[in-house]
């Protein structure tokens, strides 16, 4: 831990904010700011004002601040024995109380088989949870981008207190995630890099996966964006569950054609399909009135489809504390998946998508015809009318409906 982490760790731990601490000390609020995102080197001065104030010892501050050699804090804090015990002793300090004591009762509104649903803060309901007792987590928080969700929801936060907040919420998810339990955190690039750098304290990275925008703006002296972020953690080395789609290979929309040359390799190919990357193309946006259920931050289940299938096996339990439009709840009922989220909002719009539950399969359905396939049947049909051979490739045998690997989602939830 740094001597910026460290210092924010306790600024957030006493419930201060940075305005607060600021006047309490006497030192701007920018450079307090600044030390505690950065790898700066704090004052001598500034030292002996913090150990002042919360009663800690100076050459503990001095030595977070880099005074001491680096090999010797390097061995207390990397040792891989000494290192779990500082990591818990700094969840503990971390932890903040929550307000007015021991975690809020709370009730779920709605409930299916499978699932509760908790029209309630996602913090109360975490704290409800159990240490260890969830197998997924999906997280699509609100992005501090000034949007309006409700009255309960502030979107347009401090820098420094949106990710205070966010580190509040990822250190109790941190604890209700199984061991071999995975977590995925949808977010913009410039709130995930700092995410990142606080799970890798309690969980091992897996992936960054690049999530393809659609259609985006332009912003004024910047590289256009165009991908999400969504970070893939796993609680302990390895996953208890990985079990990536394969998907087809992408062939040009008007001739069916490969668009990368495969060589000599086409015999070689899996006829399951190509194995998925960490750049996803292929989700699209939920423009279409149809199946849009909510406002502009609704999820394509496609997503939450593939994210389910890596990480869960049936009645395995996930875990979304942002609820929105619902979708990892739709999606984890449809795949018999047992489910637990919190809205703070309105939660109508998940109710009413629940009363709508044999028409979301249908569109999930459709949009995993195409898994696990070498081509997808659009660009066999292609292929077919403008004599591109598909000979050199080995393909299985699907039916003309599908995928045959598929399963009737629906089954288990008639019964
Ligand atoms: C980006 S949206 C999630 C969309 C969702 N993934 C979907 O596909 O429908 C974030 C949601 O989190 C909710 N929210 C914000 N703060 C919350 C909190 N503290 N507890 C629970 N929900 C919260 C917002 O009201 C909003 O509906």
């Amino acid at each position: 831990m740094t001597f910026g982490e460290k210092l924010r760790v306790l600024r957030k731990s006493k419930e201060l904010t940075l305005k607060e601490l600021s006047s309490r000390l006497g030192v701007d609020k920018s450079y307090i700011s600044q030390l505690e995102h950065s790898k700066g080197v704090p004052s001598e001065r500034f030292i002996k004002k913090l150990s002042k104030l919360f009663g800690i010892d100076e050459s503990e501050w001095a030595i977070l601040a880099g005074k001491i050699p680096k090999e010797i804090r390097e061995i207390f804090y990397e040792n891989p024995v000494t290192a779990p015990i500082v990591v818990k002793e700094e969840m503990a300090i971390y932890r903040r109380k929550p307000a007015g004591g021991p975690p809020k009762s709370i009730e779920p509104i709605f409930q299916t088989k499978l699932g509760k649903l908790y029209n309630a803060d996602c913090m109360d309901l975490l704290r409800s949870l159990s240490d260890n007792s969830v197998d997924c987590i999906f997280a699509d928080p609100p992005f501090n981008l000034g949007k309006d969700y409700g009255n309960k929801v502030n979107d347009k936060l401090e820098k420094y207190d949106y990710l205070g907040w966010c580190y509040a919420w990822l250190e109790e998810c941190c604890r209700v995630l199984k061991p071999k339990g995975s977590l995925f955190v949808y977010n913009l690039p410039k709130w995930n890099i700092h995410i990142a750098s606080f799970l890798d304290k309690f969980l091992t990275f897996r992936h960054w996966i690049s999530v393809d925008i659609k259609f985006t703006l332009p912003i004024p002296k910047r590289l256009y964006p165009s991908h999400y972020s969504m970070l893939y953690f796993v609680k302990g080395p390895l996953p208890k569950t990985f079990h990536p789609p394969r998907l087809p290979m992408e062939t040009c929309r008007h001739c069916g054609g490969e668009i990368k040359d495969y060589g000599g390799y086409k015999d070689k190919m899996n006829p399951s399909g190509i194995n998925l990357t960490d750049v996803w193309i292929d989700i699209p946006p939920v423009r279409h009135a149809k199946f849009k259920t909510r406002g502009a931050n609704e999820l394509s289940m496609k997503l939450l489809d593939r994210v389910v299938d890596i990480a869960t096996d049936e009645g395995d339990l996930v875990l979304d504390p942002f609820g929105g439009a619902g979708t990892t709840y739709i999606v984890s009922e449809i795949k018999g998946r047992r489910w637990v989220g919190s809205e703070i909002e309105n939660c109508r719009p998940i109710l009413d998508r629940f009363k709508r539950l044999e028409e979301q399969e249908k569109i999930l359905q459709n949009s995993r015809k195409d898994l696990n396939r070498l081509f997808t049947q659009e660009s066999l049909k292609l292929r077919k009318r403008f004599g591109h051979s598909t000979d050199k490739y080995r393909t299985l045998d699907h039916s003309p409906n599908g995928n045959p690997s598929q399963v009737s989602f629906f089954d288990h939830i008639k019964g």
